[in-house]
């Protein structure tokens, strides 16, 4: 049994701790196996995936919160729009122009594709953005989430060509100096990606722009 699977015992029969008949627990879920992303909460006091924190290895009682750094939307459900926000910020995207057959893409080598890989299995879940210290009103950071997929965009063929602009976008307040290189991020990731190693690495390919940009006026 996983906490995901609790709830939904629970919303079966859902009574207070004094037996009267409440509401069922609001939250988020979808795939149930970790690849949807939307089941993210607060659990014993660390970011996770409610479908894959299996009840047996909780210690117990288990404490169930809402993410802290996201606006409630009832219960454990948190709107995490922001990083659907930030990561059009950065056009995180692969530009295709028109509808018709552009034909083959161009070939992706093995070193490249041994780079992507890991960083294309982010799943959005925001649980990098509520460990980080620097991911706060005040900073307004981006966050771990969306520097590392600028990287895996910058990385592919045909979408490096935006690769100036993503750059850009992470200069100034809220971009990629916010990091303090704290690491929470990287201990909490689901998906095990690489983000120190991202932001160090788009971390040195905004300074460079930034020099070019400079000597261009
Ligand atoms: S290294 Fe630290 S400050 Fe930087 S994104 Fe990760 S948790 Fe936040
Ligand atoms: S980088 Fe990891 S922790 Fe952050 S949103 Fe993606 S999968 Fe979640
Ligand atoms: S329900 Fe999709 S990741 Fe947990």
């Amino acid at each position: 049994m996983n906490v995901t699977s609790s709830l939904m015992d629970i919303a079966l029969n859902p009574v207070t701790r004094d037996g009267k008949p409440t509401t069922p627990v609001v939250y988020d879920s979808n795939c149930l196996e970790e690849v949807c992303g939307s089941c993210a909460m607060i659990i014993n006091g660390r970011a996770r995936m409610a479908c894959s924190a299996l009840i047996d290895q909780l210690e117990q009682p288990i404490t169930l919160e809402p993410f802290s750094k996201f606006p409630v939307v009832r219960d454990l459900a948190v709107d995490r729009s922001v990083l659907f926000e930030n990561l059009k910020a950065v056009k995180a995207w692969i530009p295709v122009d028109g509808t018709y057959d552009l034909g083959a893409g161009p070939r992706m080598s093995s070193e490249d594709q041994e780079i992507a890989y890991p960083l294309s299995r982010c799943i959005s879940c925001c649980c990098c953005m509520e460990a980080c210290p620097q991911f706060n009103k005040s900073t307004g950071f981006v966050g771990a989430a969306t520097i590392s997929q600028v990287r895996l965009f910058n990385t592919h063929p045909t979408g490096k060509s935006l690769k100036r602009e993503r750059l850009q976008a992470l200069m100034g307040d809220g971009g990629i100096q916010e990091c303090g290189y704290a690491q929470n991020c990287v201990e909490v990731c689901p998906k095990e990606i690489p983000l120190t190693n991202s932001i160090s690495n788009v971390g040195r390919e905004v300074m460079k722009q930034a020099i070019v940009d400079l000597f261009r006026g």
